[in-house]
């Protein structure tokens, strides 16, 4: 594509997303219209032009939410259905600074391709890992397609408003039994373990609870699974702990899962 169509299509994107920007504040660290230029470099238009003829989205609609790895954009398909666009950064802000010191030695003249390939890797890790869950009959979000940094699933809330996360609801004893199934679910049919399973990466839902955030997620076969997997059981009973709910042992529930 020419730079002529590139560069228009990067400046209509830009005026969509500022014009948005100033009905939602983002987080903090994002300039209102500055998180354009810090999240969609180049290549990534390029990518969302590939999405888009593809015909996986239509347009996409704004920013959702902002991280530090990652912002989540509100896409729409042709169907006028939301799809949640999860864009890893692959040059931070921190990192930009950090460029002019590290662009020009000869010693570092790799590094920036590295750290490309790393952040398109880790995407493609996560949506693996998704179908995984997906195919296994877990609640996660349906993952819809997945190129360089950018990860297409299934919007899960309404009017590009996310759902509620665990965090920030009421729970309930049945929540508790839920979310403990979930892990034993993901370890026994999805054959992984979540790695930051937690209250903020759980949606409660009408339809209880959705799990998501999975590229940190390790096949059994990873050394580490078992370390991990009695982290995502502390976390998580630690939580539901705080908040008054009767939990069983951590011990007992490792044991139970790993047997
Ligand atoms: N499929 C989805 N549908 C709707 N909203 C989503 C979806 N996936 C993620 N989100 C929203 O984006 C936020 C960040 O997503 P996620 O936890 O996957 O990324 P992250 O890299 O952990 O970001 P952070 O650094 O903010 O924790 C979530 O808290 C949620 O509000
Ligand atoms: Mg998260």
């Amino acid at each position: 594509m020419s730079d002529e169509i590139s560069r228009k299509l990067e400046s209509k994107i830009d005026k969509k997303l500022i014009s948005k920007s100033k009905r939602k504040h983002l987080e903090d660290g994002f300039k209102k219209g500055k998180v354009v230029n810090e999240v969609l470099d180049k290549p990534t238009v390029m990518t969302l032009y590939k999405m888009i003829t593809d015909h996986i989205i239509a347009y996409v609609n704004g920013s959702v939410s902002a991280g530090k790895e990652s912002v989540l954009f509100w896409g729409v398909d042709e169907k006028d259905v939301s799809v949640a666009l999860k864009i890893y950064l692959v040059s931070t802000s921190n990192f930009k600074k950090r460029k002019p010191y590290i662009l020009g030695d000869p010693r570092f003249s790799k590094l920036k391709r590295g750290t490309k390939n790393l952040v398109y890797l880790w995407a493609k890790k996560e949506f693996r890992n998704l179908s995984q869950c997906y195919d296994a009959g877990i609640p996660v979000p349906k993952p819809i397609y997945v190129k360089n940094n950018i990860l297409a699933m299934d919007f899960v809330g309404q009017n590009g408003s996310p759902a509620k996360l665990l965090l920030n609801s009421e729970v309930y004893e049945d929540d508790y039994e839920q979310a403990i199934s979930l892990i034993k679910d993901l370890y026994n049919k999805a054959k992984l373990v979540h790695g930051d399973f937690s209250e903020y990466n759980i949606f409660k839902t009408e339809n209880g609870l959705i799990v998501f955030d999975l590229g940190s997620a390790v096949d059994l076969r990873h050394p580490n699974t078992q370390e991990f997997l009695k982290r995502d059981i502390n976390n998580i009973t630690r939580f539901f702990n705080k908040r008054g709910i009767p939990v069983e042992d951590t011990n007992t529930l490792f044991e139970d899962i790993v047997k």
